[in-house]
């Protein structure tokens, strides 16, 4: 019997779920194995250190389970702990082991969508914090202001599934007010952590008429696929059943009435101890 080697998607919760989705339509028949971080999260407001340790857990766990490349669908632990990792961490755990995060394929492709050429960004306030956007995005279109805000308010929200309440949506529109005051010229708005997709609609709903909302799971998806055409043992290694294991450091009840609403597919998680 062949053993699996699935693609590992890791997040501080449900957020990467918006990742996987895409990429499970991207690569429809390669399999992989989602780690959901539940009883940690958020990771938004947690120091570097903690960040990094809790990250670098997770990542040794998918390894464990077969794992040989892990796409950390999580902005914060992609601007916290994924270079010290790959510096530090990977070349002890074997060669033919990768990690990858969301951050640096964003920023190859964001700028293309700006006419204004001022972008701005919601994250958390570890990813706004880091400056690694604004940093990474001056490599690829130096011709690009960037305007950052961190809504430390929104990740708690999506986690308790209360999302689509009057609550929420005065949180999102006073962020995204101290956003947009910023410049009047952003015309991109990139939604730079992974739980935000579910805050779409209300999103789209109050910034003004010719401000884009981008989303970053597609981005991902389409940088993975080219990853993998680039990297053709590593392609072949990961087995391709169309299957998907979903765990969660949290209760799998709740893991698996939630992750429904992200991915619009249910699921049956079962328990991770990291
Ligand atoms: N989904 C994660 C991100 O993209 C963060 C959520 C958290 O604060 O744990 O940044």
């Amino acid at each position: 019997m062949q053993t699996k080697k699935p693609i590992g998607v890791f997040d501080s919760g449900y957020g990467g779920l918006t990742i996987l989705k895409e990429l499970q339509l991207a690569l429809p028949t390669h399999d992989f194995m989602y780690l959901g971080d539940n009883a940690r999260a958020p990771y938004g407001p947690r120091s570097y250190d903690t960040v990094y340790q809790y990250t670098l857990e997770a990542v040794d766990w998918l390894f464990d389970k077969g794992c040989d490349l892990v796409i950390l669908a999580c902005n914060t632990a992609s601007a916290k702990a994924l270079r010290t990792i790959q510096q530090k961490d990977l070349a002890s755990r074997g060669s033919h082991k990768r990690v990858l995060g969301v951050i640096r394929p964003t920023t190859e492709v964001v700028g293309q969508f700006s006419s204004s050429k001022q972008v701005g960004i919601v994250g958390t306030k570890g990813t706004v914090e880091s400056e690694s956007y604004p940093t990474e995005i001056a490599k690829f279109f130096p011709d690009v202001k960037v305007f950052q805000h961190a809504c430390p308010m929104w990740v708690p929200l999506i986690e308790n599934r209360a999302y689509n309440t009057p609550g929420a949506r005065y949180f999102i529109e006073q962020d995204l007010k101290s956003l947009l005051a910023q410049s009047a010229k952003i015309d991109t708005l990139l939604l730079g952590c992974t739980h935000y997709p579910l805050l779409l609609e209300t999103i789209e709903s109050l910034v003004p008429n010719g401000v884009k909302v981008l989303t970053q799971g597609a981005i991902v998806a389409a940088s993975l696929v080219n990853y993998l055409k680039r990297h053709a043992d590593m392609d072949a290694s990961i087995t391709k059943n169309n299957d998907c294991v979903f765990y969660t450091t949290d209760a799998t009840l709740d893991f698996d009435a939630h992750a429904a609403d992200f991915l619009g597919y249910s699921v049956e998680s079962l328990p991770a101890m990291l």
